[in-house]
């Protein structure tokens, strides 16, 4: 579902073929971030669910072989908060994606079983239910086969393997008739952990933020300097060129320039696809609610939002693979704030945030 074209310069070097291609957005960019003035309706068979103001309901990824249901949702939310996921039982999907800190670490990398430490900042899981791709580079397909992962990763929940992983949840007796109501018997699975986990993250969603009540006619939601600040992102500052619609995501992947002029950086999609074009490319993240995730980007480098907003002012971080859109934007120390004014006034009230009342014994 890449929405990203290239046009390319191509030449042959020592008999290969070289080329350089050159990212642009294929589709029609919109002029100015927006979204729904009215509260949209999600479906999924039978399921229903009115989405905070200002969410798409027909841009929401679900696969056809897992529709949401109400008992889906209840179970993939006592996985998602179970230690017991984890080899030594002290790491859940909520240690590094915490509800209270917008779903996100405070660290700049997580730290997961034995305080051994990640490589990459985790990124909030609101608003996954508009993704297909997950992970700063995109290598996971969808949330179903995301939530694989950690369970086995080694620096994270390191069970040491999925086997292993499932015969804890069988050993508790609660968890049986939890999947029953989801999946039709109690068998357990790692597909259906998955699953139940994908699904309980698709209503983890912010909306509703000033900005959103402002867009839907409330002209005293943002403060004069946020409006001037939405100027800035839509105009001067070039920011909506990537982090466009109402979700503040393009759904590709650029190379800013973080982290690149370390000595060994790390490639981002280039890993993944092995395309020069992806050297240094990472995720554009949403942006909503991003006032409460700090410290930002994939290493979680940038400790604050003006921090972020000086480093695009100063043109990112050069190196050869710079996104041609990320240019010095000269803006003046007010202008600044002013961003960072409009960032902050995208922060709405989060659903489904409260851990649940007890967990399966
Ligand atoms: C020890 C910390 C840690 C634990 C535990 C952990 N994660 Fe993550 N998570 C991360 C990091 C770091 C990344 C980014 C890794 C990357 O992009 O390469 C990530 C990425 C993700 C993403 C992708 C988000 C995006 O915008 O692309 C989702 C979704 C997610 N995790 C859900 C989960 C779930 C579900 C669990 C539990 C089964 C879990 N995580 C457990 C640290 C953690
Ligand atoms: C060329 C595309 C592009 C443009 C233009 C762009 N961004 Fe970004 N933005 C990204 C990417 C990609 C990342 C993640 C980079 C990384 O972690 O290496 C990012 C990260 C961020 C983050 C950190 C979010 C987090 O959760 O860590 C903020 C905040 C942000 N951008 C705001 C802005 C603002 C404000 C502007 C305009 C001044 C802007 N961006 C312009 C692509 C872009």
């Amino acid at each position: 579902m890449s929405r990203v074209g290239t046009i390319g310069m191509c030449v042959v070097l020592l008999g290969a073929l070289s080329c350089t291609p050159r990212r642009t957005l294929s589709e029609p960019r919109p002029a100015v971030v927006s979204g729904p003035t009215e509260p949209e309706v999600l479906r999924s068979g039978a399921w229903s669910m009115t989405l905070p103001l200002g969410l798409q309901a027909d841009s929401a990824y679900i696969p056809d072989d897992n529709p949401m249901t109400d008992a889906k949702i209840a179970l993939g939310k006592a996985l998602y908060f179970d230690r017991r996921l984890s080899e030594d039982a002290t790491i859940a999907c909520a240690s590094c994606h915490r509800p209270h800190h917008g779903f996100a670490d405070p660290h700049a990398v997580s730290e997961g079983v034995d305080q051994q430490l990640g490589g990459r900042n985790s990124p909030t899981v609101i608003n996954r239910l508009f993704s297909a791709e997950q992970f700063w580079d995109g290598r996971a397909e969808d949330l179903e086969r995301q939530a694989h992962g950690p369970i086995t990763n080694p620096v994270e929940m390191a069970m040491p393997n999925h086997e292993a992983a499932i015969a804890r949840l069988r050993a508790v007796r609660g968890y049986g008739p939890l999947f029953l109501d989801a999946f039709g018997d109690q068998t357990i699975d790692l597909d259906r952990v998955g699953k139940a986990i994908a699904t309980y993250e698709r209503t983890v969603l912010a909306g509703d933020s000033p900005f959103d009540r402002y867009q839907a006619g409330d002209r005293d939601a943002l403060s004069p300097s946020a409006i001037r600040g939405l100027a800035l992102f839509n105009g001067k500052a070039n920011c909506v060129t990537c982090h466009a619609g109402f979700n503040f995501t393009d759904e590709s992947y650029h190379n800013i320039g973080v982290g690149m002029d370390a000595p060994t950086p790390d490639l981002g999609r280039f890993a993944e696809t092995n395309n020069a074009f992806d050297r240094g490319a990472f995720k554009t993240p949403t942006l909503r609610n991003v006032a409460q995730t700090a410290p930002f980007m994939h290493d979680g480098s940038e400790p604050t939002l003006a921090s972020v907003v000086e480093l695009y002012n100063r043109g990112g971080v050069p190196n050869a693979d710079l996104s041609e859109e990320i240019v010095p934007l000269d803006l003046s120390v007010s202008a600044q704030r002013d961003l960072v004014a409009f960032l902050e006034a995208l922060t709405g009230t989060v659903t489904n945030i409260a851990a649940p009342t007890s967990l399966p014994q």
